[in-house]
């Protein structure tokens, strides 16, 4: 872990024109437009690992990005040489030399990273699998930190999908909102696990690391670039529409439908689910107290579609099997 800096933004503030210069280390033919989606990433995540202390998110993404864009011009030789010229650009123009340890300790995995030769793994749709992939690497992450929300993100996400499309909404925003669910509790990898598997109703202090996950989450999606569209989602899913939620006590309509989603999806499944310090409840009961609280905390149009999704379940469980 490299000490917390509180000088990123300078950086921020010039983040544009200083990944339009790192873009040039590419010769001018092999200069793409990706090259320079990649300049603007890289010098997005890198103000936010420099921020947050923790550069192997970074690492990770120029080695995704790599294997992605393996057949892409310019993609291995920018990231070959972004490190030294980012280093020396801010050199010359008086940016704080603090910059300058963390860009040395990238250069070589970065460096090392772009010349490993790659097998071009083509697919028909790369994009997505880049952020399929990204989405699984947080799932190892939690599932090495914590198995029981790993196992309460992948059912928030099986509800999410199943609202997403009671709501009638298309395919990509049933397969974004599901990614949302997947994601939501990232930032719990940093929730020390006593309190996360307290046995009893938690202290004022552990209720503050508690609700610390939601802007520690916030951060982690931020440090790749490849799921930086979740972020709001993830940072928002314990706000309510009555702006008495955490942590931007935010309400209405500046919560978007994809986290009024995740939040009833996620409440529904931690309320018919164990929890240390009380027995599961009944699909039932969960559906009365997300009636009691909608207009609140819930939004009533998804609360409403938590009843279908429950009585579809419900109805196709009833059903007799006709296979053998
Ligand atoms: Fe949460
Ligand atoms: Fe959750």
């Amino acid at each position: 872990m490299l000490q917390r800096m509180p000088v990123f933004r300078t950086i921020e503030a010039h983040k544009e024109e200083i990944a339009a210069t790192l873009a040039e280390v590419v010769p001018g033919v092999e200069r793409t437009l990706m090259v320079e989606l990649l300049a603007d990433a890289f010098v997005e995540s890198f103000t936010g690992s420099v921020r947050d202390g923790n550069l192997n998110g970074l690492i990770e993404w120029v080695d995704r990005m790599c294997d992605v864009h393996a057949e892409t011009p310019g993609v291995a030789t920018f990231f070959s040489r972004v490190c030294p010229a980012f280093e020396s650009y801010l050199a010359n123009h008086g940016y704080d030399q603090a910059y300058c340890a963390p860009l040395r300790a990238l250069d070589g995995p970065i460096h090392e990273a772009a010349e490993k030769p790659r097998r071009a793994a083509r697919t028909s749709d790369g994009k997505l699998n880049l952020v399929d992939a990204a989405i699984n690497s947080m799932l190892v992450r939690l599932d090495g930190a914590d198995p029981l929300t790993a196992e309460h993100s992948r059912a928030v996400a099986a509800w999410c999908s199943r609202l997403a499309r009671r709501l009638t909404l298309s395919d990509e925003m049933v397969s974004f909102v599901a990614r949302c669910g997947m994601i939501h509790d990232i930032g719990k990898v940093t929730t020390p696990t006593h309190i996360l598997h307290a046995p009893r109703q938690l202290t004022d202090e552990e209720w503050a690391f508690m609700r610390d996950h939601t802007v520690q989450g916030d951060l982690i999606v931020r440090a790749d670039p490849s799921l930086l569209q979740f972020a709001p989602m993830v940072r928002g899913h314990h706000e309510r529409l009555d702006g008495r939620g955490y942590p931007d006590k935010i309400g209405g309509d500046e919560i978007a439908l994809a986290t009024r989603i995740v939040t009833v999806a996620d409440c529904f499944n931690a309320m018919i689910g164990r929890r240390p310090y009380r027995p599961p409840m009944s699909p039932a009961r969960a559906l009365e107290q997300l009636d009691k609280n909608k207009g609140t905390q819930f939004d009533p149009d998804v609360a409403a579609a938590m009843h279908d999704v429950v009585r579809e379940i419900e109805a196709a469980k009833a059903e007799p099997a006709t296979d053998a």
